[in-house]
């Protein structure tokens, strides 16, 4: 049975699991952790950044070192956000017991897609990603890299035949996105739709005008 990637949320408070990995676009992952902080149907969110997504933190948005990496993400501290170590394997999202209601890798680099779609179990972000995978979870896969060689599309297609979706960063244009921020905010508005976790403000191409009175 193919997983229900619309399930995430379905009426009771989401638990999700959030990885930022070492691929270009951290900006994005930063916009979905500020998202769902301020969103009130998301009760809990587990955090892992790789060791290689420090890198590029660095270079792409000048945030150095993993100590209050959330505080620095966010501008403050959250009490929803639980942050993990990558090598952290005990963790409770490690366990299929544990009632996650998905997870989203933004940006996914292609080692990281490699590590899931082969099944490695490697690290806690693979760990939680495999678990998603096994116990029919949401798991959306947000890839950066191009070109694509045939390793990365063939994994790909591994791992969307295990049940993740495939979800690249390629950010819309026919919104006329202002600049960087609004297409980071625009991207994370479709991911989290397509969880269940519709934004307001989120761009829609030719919206249904239920109001009569505006006609
Ligand atoms: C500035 C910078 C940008 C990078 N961009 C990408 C990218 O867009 N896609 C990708 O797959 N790897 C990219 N890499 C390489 C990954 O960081 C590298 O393959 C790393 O091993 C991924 O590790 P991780 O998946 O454990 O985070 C980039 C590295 C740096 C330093």
């Amino acid at each position: 049975m193919p997983p229900n990637a619309t399930s995430a949320h379905a009426g009771s408070p989401a638990n999700l699991t959030v990885a930022l990995t070492g691929a270009s676009g951290i900006v994005f992952g930063q916009t979905l952790l500020r998202i769902l902080d301020a969103d009130s149907r998301v009760a809990r969110i587990h955090f892992i950044a790789s060791e290689n997504s420090l890198r590029v933190l660095a270079e792409e948005l000048g945030i150095s070192g993993r100590s209050s990496l959330v505080e620095k993400l966010l501008g403050h501290a959250s009490a929803k956000i639980a942050q993990h170590s990558e090598n952290d394997v005990g963790a409770a999202i490690a366990s299929g017991s544990y009632p996650s209601t998905g997870m989203i890798v933004m940006p996914c680099s292609m080692g990281t897609l490699a590590g899931i779609a082969n099944g490695l179990a490697s690290n806690l972000i693979e760990r939680a990603a495999d678990v998603c995978l096994k116990e029919r979870r949401p798991l959306l896969l947000c890839l950066r890299e191009t070109p694509f060689n045939q390793i990365h599309i063939r994994n790909m297609s591994l791992a969307a035949a295990a049940g993740a979706t495939i979800f690249p960063i390629i950010p819309a244009f026919y919104n006329q996105p202002a600049g960087i921020d609004e297409m980071a905010r625009q991207f994370v508005c479709r991911v989290l739709a397509h969880l269940g976790l519709p934004q307001p403000g989120a761009f829609i191409w030719k919206p249904d005008d239920l109001n009569p009175s505006s006609t």
